[in-house]
């Protein structure tokens, strides 16, 4: 790679052990990918919080810890505070409910040393898949470096920003250098469609928008995709659960919704004068064959597990699942929880939206998520999401049953132990 002046002299050691090996990294891995060169970066999402198992096997202090896992070096050096504007995203345990979610003492005491040994070195504690949603929100054409596939489809898409989906080292390389490897969606020519998807049925509800999403990952992989003829203006929700289905499904990483996102005025545009290599349709056998796919593991209708906030939910999600349980109570042996970011919950809190959650039998959690921190409740076999992403995910990593519907149905779910959804 050819690097600048301020590149080689952290290559050489100039600022220091750390941001060396941190360059060494990204030097490595940018060759491996074809790079040409490194760009700035100011906006850095990462996820370095450890528990005391990496905290063992590192030899317990922060940075060496920080230098095993997250620079893939053996360490023997301090980590300065970071470079780069950065925030944690989301990581394994709420910091309230974790003895909710069986985190041993000791584990949570590790996680916490580990939490403040970010924040100590300027790392700002989002917590959540959703930084956009809590005050990190990139402009058109600004070069990020974010893990979380969710968020860097979001980013990318809707606000014209430009990030691969990094990894755990790749982003913490970033954090102590400002730089991360110019190549993918860094590069403009590399972000127009390359797949046309013809959309023939109506997409108006979350719900629709999570079963497209899914659809598209599966049948476009890692291209970027164009939909053609959606009617309408999606919200935040609505497109928070699109890119995160379509990024589970498939390895989508920006698409473009003419007149909607950030870099498709036209579908001209989306396509940069081309002709797609590929065009798909989308119409009801399609929608019916996604929604078919995602409740392929369920076969019961008894609910152990009602889990909404995948990706982390809004204030208006929440308010929205509060007013739908009203002043009923959730069914004995059902558990609903809800998962937000951390400042969302202070909100939530004062908004009085926890309190109603808790009257009716619910929780609202932060911080993490079940397919992230690994836990569900003792005995469950069967969740049930209203997110495409968690009704992929959770059954496969926990080795249970999923289902797919609305908030609603969701809700009644909680409500009532049974599974009552369908398209
Ligand atoms: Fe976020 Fe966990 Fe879903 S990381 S996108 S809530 S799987």
């Amino acid at each position: 790679m050819k690097l600048a002046d301020d590149e080689r002299r952290m290559l050489d050691g100039g600022d220091g052990p750390a941001v060396q090996a941190a360059m060494s990294l990204l030097v490595r891995y940018g060759e491996i990918l074809g790079a040409e060169r490194m760009v700035d970066t100011d906006n850095v999402c990462g996820a370095n919080i450890f528990g005391s198992h990496q905290a063992g096997l590192a030899g317990g202090t922060g940075d060496a810890t920080f230098a095993e896992f997250s620079l893939d070096h053996h360490g023997g050096f301090e980590i300065p505070p970071v470079k780069a504007h950065s925030c944690q995203l989301i990581g394994p345990m709420d910091t309230q409910e974790w003895r909710t979610q069986g985190v041993s003492q000791e584990t949570h005491d590790a996680i916490m040393d580990s939490e403040s040994y970010s924040g100590r070195h300027g790392v700002h504690l989002m917590n959540t898949c959703t930084p956009y949603q809590v005050g990190n929100v990139p402009v058109r054409g600004e070069h990020c470096a974010w893990m979380e596939s969710s968020a860097v489809v979001y980013i990318n898409s809707v606000l014209g920003a430009m990030s691969n989906c990094e990894g755990r080292e790749s982003s913490a390389a970033a954090m102590l250098t400002g730089k991360i490897p110019y190549w993918g969606l860094h590069l403009p020519e590399n972000r127009f469609a390359t797949v046309q998807v013809d959309v023939t049925v109506d997409v108006g509800t979350v719900m629709d928008w999570g079963l497209l999403g899914y659809f598209a990952g599966d049948v476009v992989g890692e291209r970027v995709p164009v939909f053609n003829g959606v009617a309408g203006t999606p919200d935040l929700v609505m497109l928070k659960h699109f890119g995160a289905a379509a990024a589970s499904s498939g390895g989508v990483e920006m698409y473009h919704v003419p007149g909607v996102t950030a870099e498709a005025r036209t579908l001209d545009e989306a396509l940069g004068g081309r002709r797609p290599a590929e065009t798909i349709q989308y119409g009801p056998a399609e929608r019916a064959q996604a929604y078919e796919k995602l409740n392929s593991t369920g076969s019961g209708d008894d609910v152990d597990l009602v889990m909404i906030g995948c990706p982390h939910a809004t204030l208006d999600q929440i308010r929205d699942v509060c007013d739908l349980l009203g002043d009923q109570k959730i069914a004995d042996g059902t558990t609903l929880w809800v998962f937000t970011p951390r400042a969302i919950r202070l909100l939530a809190e004062r908004d009085g939206y926890s309190e109603r959650l808790r009257r009716a039998g619910g929780l609202l959690m932060s911080d993490t998520c079940p397919a992230i921190g690994r836990f569900v409740p003792r005995g469950t076999r069967m969740v049930v999401t209203d997110s495409a992403k968690q009704a992929h995910y959770l059954p496969a990593i926990m080795g249970i049953q999923g289902r797919f519907g609305t908030t609603k149905d969701c809700v009644e779910a909680a409500l009532t132990g049974r599974w009552g959804g369908g398209l």
